[in-house]
C-alpha cells in the first residue's frame, strides 16, 4: 500500500477520516506517520490512539524558517512517504521540503481556490459575501494555496452562517473529498503537468 505521511496543526478531523479509511486494503494507502508543528493537539492524540508514529517539529525550536523546514523534511523523510498530505497544517513548507517531496504533497483548503487562499479561507469567503464556497485539494507548490487543483466540492453559504457553522459544514464535505482523492492517487498515481494535475501515472518518455 502507498505510504502516507499526514501533516497536522489542530483538530485532525481530516486525519481521522484517513485513519478510518486506511484499514481497508482496497483503499490503497496507509498512514505511516503524522508530523505536527506543535504539541498538545487533538490530531496527535488521534494518531497515537491509532498506533501511528508521530513527530513534532516546532518552528520556535529553530534559528530560522529554513532550518525548521530542513528539520521538517528530515522528520517526514524518516517515514519514506509516497504521498504527503497537509490536513489542517497551518504553516507553509519551504524549498528543502519541496525539493525532496515536490509533486507528492497535497493540501486541503476550506474554500474554492483560487478564491480565498491562506489561513482564513472560511472567514474571508464569508466577509466577501459569496453564496457558494467549498473545499479544494491541491498540489502544494512554492506559493500560498496556488498549486494545481486535484479536486473540489461546492458548499452553499446559508444566510445565518458564521465562520464556525460554515466551516463545520465544509469539513463534512472536505473529509470525504480528501479520502476520495488520496485513495485515487494511491491507486492510480498523480501527474502534474504545468498548472494541471491529473490522476494516473506519467507515461514514460520515448
Ligand atoms: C480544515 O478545514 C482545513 O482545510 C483547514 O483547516 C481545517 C483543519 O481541520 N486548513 C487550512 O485552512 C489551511 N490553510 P482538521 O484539523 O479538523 O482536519
Amino acid at each position: 500500500a502507498g505510504r502516507l505521511v499526514v501533516l497536522v496543526s489542530g483538530t485532525g478531523s481530516n486525519l481521522a477520516a484517513l485513519l478510518a479509511a486506511h484499514d481497508d486494503p482496497a483503499f490503497g494507502a496507509r498512514v505511516v506517520g503524522v508530523v505536527a508543528d506543535r504539541p498538545d493537539i487533538r490530531a496527535l492524540d488521534l494518531a497515537r490512539d491509532a498506533g501511528v508514529p508521530t513527530a513534532v517539529v516546532r518552528l520556535g525550536d529553530f534559528p530560522d524558517r529554513a532550518a525548521w523546514d530542513r528539520a521538517l523534511t528530515e522528520a517526514v523523510g524518516v517515514f519514506s512517504p509516497d504521498l504527503v498530505v497537509a490536513a489542517g497544517f497551518m504553516k507553509l513548507v519551504g524549498a528543502a521540503f519541496l525539493a525532496r517531496f515536490g509533486g507528492r504533497v497535497i493540501n486541503t483548503h476550506p474554500a474554492l481556490l483560487p478564491s480565498f487562499p491562506g489561513a482564513h479561507g472560511v472567514r474571508d469567503a464569508l466577509a466577501y459575501g459569496v453564496r457558494v464556497s467549498g473545499c479544494s485539494v491541491i498540489v502544494v507548490d512554492e506559493g500560498v494555496d496556488s498549486g494545481p487543483i486535484v479536486g473540489q466540492e461546492a458548499v452553499p453559504v446559508l444566510p445565518d452562517d458564521d465562520e464556525e457553522s460554515l466551516h463545520e459544514r465544509i469539513k463534512v464535505v472536505e473529509r470525504t473529498l480528501l479520502v476520495d482523492v488520496v485513495g485515487r492517487i494511491a491507486r492510480d498515481g498523480l501527474t502534474v503537468e504545468g498548472r494541471h494535475a491529473r490522476l494516473g501515472r506519467a507515461r514514460a518518455a520515448g
